[in-house]
């Protein structure tokens, strides 16, 4: 088992369902010609996000960490038109990029883009009082997923999902001793999960073009 044949699967499905039409595609590569990292969700991966946006009847989206708004399309193309999606990101750079390329999918109109540390735009956002959001997907920097679970908390209301990506780090998030604090920071943010019986949680550990990672997913309760 190896990346070849993980990437000739992904091949073959993304071609089956079309799962990067030509919006997420110029995305894409919009994306990587503005010189982004190449680190958004597989486009897989995006339909699978998509599917539980969807599954959750999500009419308002928080997302933490932008890049080049791909992710952001997947989720704001599944809301309805009154619905909303609110996307944090650090790099004004990132913004940029993630702002042409909703805008290019038809979809400024039900994305916003938030520039800053998430810790401040999080904090900013709840000091709004908004709605609350339905579903929440969490993936920027990995040390502060534990404050990110916190401050979603605390903006959403029960039977909202929420959803942090690269928890399985190639196996590393078994390793206690890790030296890696994005590994400690997984580590931190699954424990918190699995200590709070207000989440119902499972972890899905997937292979792919993304190579060998996966998605913690949670519902938050009312008890
Ligand atoms: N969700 C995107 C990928 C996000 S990559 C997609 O799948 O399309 C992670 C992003 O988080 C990067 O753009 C990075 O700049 C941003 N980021 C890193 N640290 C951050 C922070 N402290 N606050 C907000 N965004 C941050
Ligand atoms: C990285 C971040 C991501 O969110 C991801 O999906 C893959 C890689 C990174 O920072 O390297
Ligand atoms: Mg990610």
């Amino acid at each position: 088992m190896s990346a070849e044949i993980w990437n000739r699967v992904d091949d073959y499905l993304e071609a089956s369902f079309g799962f990067e039409d030509p919006v997420l595609a110029a995305a894409r590569v919009a994306s990587t010609a503005a010189g982004l990292p190449e680190i958004a969700v597989s486009a897989r991966e995006a339909r699978f996000l998509a599917l539980l946006a969807t599954m959750a009847g999500a009419r308002r989206i928080l997302e933490i960490g932008t890049l080049g708004g791909y992710s952001a399309i997947a989720l704001a193309r599944v809301l309805p038109a009154d619905g909303r999606l609110v996307t944090l990101e650090f790099s004004p750079k990132h913004a940029d990029v993630a702002r042409a390329n909703l805008a290019a999918a038809g979809l400024a109109d039900r994305a916003e883009v938030r520039i800053g540390a998430a810790i401040d735009t999080l904090a900013a956002l709840r000091a709004e009082a908004p709605a609350p959001f339905d579903f929440v997907f969490i993936d920027a920097d990995k040390e502060n997923y534990p404050a990110y679970l916190e401050a979603a908390l605390a903006l959403v209301h029960p039977g909202a999902v929420i959803v942090a990506d690269n928890v399985i780090r190639e196996g590393a998030v078994a390793d206690a001793s890790s030296a890696d604090p994005r590994v400690a920071g997984t580590r931190e943010y699954l424990a918190r999960l699995a200590a709070e019986p207000r989440f119902l949680t499972t972890v899905i550990q997937s292979v792919g073009r993304k190579g060998y990672d996966g998605m913690a997913i949670s519902v938050v309760r009312s008890l």
